[in-house]
């Protein structure tokens, strides 16, 4: 057997209603004046209010930090650490999807390091330690309360990286009674999100071990098992505790095991066009699973009944394939849009997306099968 290395978040509390226990949480963790990080959507649908109780209650005094937009910019992390400074803050609670989670942890570090965000970004540049940090998710999701990553807009459309162990968080809630709320949409191209996750970190050309294949099997039992139920019956705890689980087991097996060619291929897509994460993923999935098919059937034969109980197929490859055509037929009936048209990409946009995606080495490495420029060109033909 292959050696291999696991890190994960080292506390994970789990239960509806958790959320009443982040002030005792943050008191334990030292901290005693919190900066919450948060978006205006997180605070209009009234979700921090247990939270914001706990805190009063555990005598930890707090500011809310509410401006926080989708792919989180350079100069809006930065401001959110100047408020951090300004309240003197001691401890940080991310509270909110990826977005409000991967600005959270930045803060955390910055606001205890030297170092500036310019340094940091790549695999491994953090030094030192960070300030006590809390992560709340509300989509289900990014699973970034489990990851080392914080994802950063620099300049006008790049996406790129900071990865460093500083940035797991000292304690991760999932309380799904926060997802109870979340849009159809947002709750579709979330859960596409974590299936690809689990899906990308299955098939993860080096560091694939037993114990990122153990997570990201479960993961994908619960998203492809309460996706549908999550969709069209928002108000179902049951089904809204497996999407949080999922995604959070999801995020466990690819921060060991690295996402690929779907991701790559989709961050230029959100780059330039503004399309949320999750439905940016979704758009490339199937395209980059039939490029991958060739290297990968044998895998994607192994997740085939794992996503679809009753999927047929005699080879490997007519199962992969059988498991290709039913994600793309579940990602029409949540009701996520299927094509790069819908969201304003034409046959002019290729060249551009596909010489940014080859920037994305980071992530392409880690395919199972070599992507060149002119096969990111064929990828995103087949998606218009
Ligand atoms: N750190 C990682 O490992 C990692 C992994 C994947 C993606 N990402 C990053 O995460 C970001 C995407 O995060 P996301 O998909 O969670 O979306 P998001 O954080 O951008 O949130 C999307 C929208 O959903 C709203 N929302 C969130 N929870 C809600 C709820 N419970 N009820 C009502 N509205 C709610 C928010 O207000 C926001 O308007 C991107 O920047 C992406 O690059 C990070
Ligand atoms: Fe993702």
């Amino acid at each position: 057997m292959k050696g291999f290395t696991f890190q994960t978040t080292r506390q994970i509390v789990s239960e509806p209603g958790a959320s009443a226990q982040i002030g005792a949480l943050m008191k334990g963790l030292g901290a005693a004046r919190a900066l919450i990080v948060t978006d205006a959507g997180i605070v209009k649908a009234k979700l921090l209010d247990a939270a914001l109780a706990s805190l009063r209650a555990a005598g930890v005094a707090h500011e809310i930090y509410t401006d926080v937009v989708a792919d989180p910019p350079e100069a809006m992390v930065l401001a959110a650490v100047e408020a951090g400074r300004r309240f003197g803050a001691d401890g940080v609670l991310g509270f909110g999807g990826g977005s409000s989670m991967d600005t959270a942890k930045l803060v955390a570090f910055l606001l205890k390091s030297e170092q500036t965000l310019g340094e940091i970004y790549g695999i491994g540049f953090c030094k030192g330690w960070r300030l006590p940090l809390v992560l709340v998710p509300t989509t289900a999701g990014t699973g970034s309360e489990v990851t080392p990553i914080s994802i950063v807009t620099t300049g006008a459309s790049e996406k790129k990286g900071v990865v460093s162990p500083q940035l797991l968080p000292d304690v991760a809630v999932l309380d799904a009674d926060l997802t109870l709320g979340l849009p159809r949409h947002v709750t579709a191209a979330t859960g596409i999100d974590a299936m690809v996750h689990a899906i990308e970190a299955f098939t993860s050309r080096h560091k694939k071990n037993p114990m990122s294949d153990t997570l990201a099997k479960e993961a994908l039992r619960l998203l492809a098992g309460n996706i549908r139920a999550a969709c069209f019956d928002g108000g179902n705890r049951e089904a809204r505790a497996g999407m949080l689980l999922g995604a959070m087991l999801a995020g466990m097996a690819f921060t060991n095991a690295p996402v690929a060619a779907v991701h790559a291929l989709a961050y230029p897509v959100g780059g330039h066009f503004h399309v949320p994460h999750g439905l940016s993923n979704s758009l490339v999935m199937t395209h980059v699973m039939r490029f991958n098919a060739p290297a990968a059937a044998a895998m994607y034969a192994e997740l085939a009944p794992i996503v679809f109980p009753k999927i047929g197929g005699a080879t490997d490859a007519a199962k992969a394939e059988a498991m290709i055509d039913g994600l793309a037929a579940l990602i029409a009936e949540i009701g996520l849009e299927t094509k790069l048209a819908q969201v304003g990409i034409s046959h002019n946009h290729v060249p551009m997306l596909a010489e940014d995606a080859m920037k994305q080495t980071r992530l392409l490495v880690n395919n199972p099968r070599e992507v060149a420029y002119a096969d990111a060109v064929r990828i995103y033909e087949a998606a218009l």
